[in-house]
């Protein structure tokens, strides 16, 4: 059984960083990476709205149009459309409504659970991943980057050494895509981001629909992600260009609690908590809790906990508690998960909508989506 069958508090509560070692062993199913089973095949299409599958390939393809080709320059399309949600009626002659987005959320939860013998059986880390690196190359001052144009997609910024390995969450959406192809990329892949946090126990992120597809001009120059071998300074210099401060910078940090490190991708090795597929605030418990010692091989730089050596932190993260202003908010997040927990959230909302021109979005509200569990129980009450 893959644990995002359990329900969140039972989860959460089943893995914490008390988890003994044994028990850790015996719960997970492997420890090294591996290349990703092929996708499932793509489900029947959930939308209903489209008379049928060449309709929905012309209205995809009216749509790509519409961006891509009528208006060459990503900003050209902004201004055409006033809103993501007239553009998709354009192109498709509708407007998707709550409800489909949440049926959208549901397919991706059932895609991040089938992940069989995929690191620790979940989907959900790498698509996280995918969301902060398609939105994290914000530029404040230049207005460029961010979730808006999903330009991941196209080379050489799908190339970028920070992407490696995001091909492989990137296709998974691909069969998504497939089904509800009335979303836009940046859109789909932020609420991956989003579904991916909340199925994995951790606090609802309000999310937003409104981000268009882009062109390869839109595409961003290399380095505008952070380097895990550096330190305060770096961190402040890529985040500050966000328009993060360092509260923010530190609440970011904590998805560290989620996922690993691959050799074949960043050159990094191993997780940062015993709980790689739920979230908790465990990164920054560890940080202080356990004692870090710089681990001796022959990759790049990074610590180990001296205890277990089967735990690491990048540089980055451990300069979290080597710098006073970062220290001061990492020792919050330790003691207080329900602090955490609502800072992350606010950020990572915050994160998702970077680049986003404001009148694109459908809606002023936020909405929060339902998890899995959330609608089950609904159904069987
Ligand atoms: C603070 C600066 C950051 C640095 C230097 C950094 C660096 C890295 C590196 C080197 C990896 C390993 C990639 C691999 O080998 O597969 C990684 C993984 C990951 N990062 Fe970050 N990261 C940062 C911030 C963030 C943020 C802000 C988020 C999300 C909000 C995030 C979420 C993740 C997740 C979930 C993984 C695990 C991916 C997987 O298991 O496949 N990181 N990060």
């Amino acid at each position: 059984m893959s644990f995002s069958l359990l329900r969140a508090p039972a989860r959460r509560a089943f893995l914490s960083t008390a988890t003994p070692r044994a028990a850790f062993r015996s719960s997970y199913r492997r420890y090294t990476t591996s290349t990703p089973p092929p996708p499932p095949p793509p489900k029947s299409s959930n939308t209903g709205l489209f008379v049928g599958v060449g309709v929905a390939s012309l209205a995809a393809g009216a749509f790509y149009y519409y961006y891509s080709i009528a208006s060459p320059s990503g900003a050209d399309a902004a201004t055409t459309a006033k809103s993501a949600a007239q553009a998709v009626k354009v192109a498709t002659g509708f407007v998707p409504t709550k409800e489909d987005y949440q049926k959208v959320y549901n397919r991706i939860a059932q895609v991040i659970d089938d992940a069989g013998e995929y690191d620790d059986g979940s989907f959900g880390p790498v698509l996280l991943r995918l969301a902060w690196h398609a939105s994290g190359t914000y530029d404040k001052e230049s207005n460029t980057g961010g979730s808006n144009y999903a330009t991941m997609r196209f080379e050489p910024e799908s190339l970028h050494g920070a992407n490696n390995g995001l091909h492989i969450a990137r296709q998974l959406m691909e069969q998504v895509k497939a089904e509800f192809p009335w979303i836009s990329y940046g859109d789909l892949w932020t609420l991956a981001g989003v579904c991916a946090v909340q199925e994995m126990a951790g606090p609802h992120i309000p999310w937003r629909a409104g981000r268009i597809d882009g062109v390869v001009a839109n595409a961003t120059p290399d380095g505008r992600l952070p380097d895990a071998s550096q330190g305060p300074d770096h961190l402040r210099n890529i985040f500050y260009r966000m328009g993060f401060n360092d509260q923010e910078i530190v609440a970011l940090s904590g998805a560290h609690a989620l996922g690993r490190c691959h050799r074949d991708r960043s050159g990094f090795e191993g997780p940062w908590t015993f709980a790689p597929t739920t979230v908790t605030n465990d990164f920054f418990k560890l940080l202080f809790n356990e004692r870090w010692v710089w681990k001796k091989w022959d990759g790049p730089k990074q610590l180990e906990d001296k205890k277990t050596r089967s735990l690491m932190m990048l540089p980055t993260d451990y300069s979290l508690t080597q710098d006073k202003s970062f220290k001061k908010h990492a020792k919050a997040y330790a003691d207080d998960q329900d602090l955490w927990f609502k800072d992350f959230s606010n950020v990572l909302t915050r994160l998702f909508e970077l680049g986003v021109p404001e009148k694109q979005f459908v809606t002023q509200d936020h909405w929060i989506l339902k998890t899995v569990d959330e609608q089950n129980e609904k159904t069987s009450s």
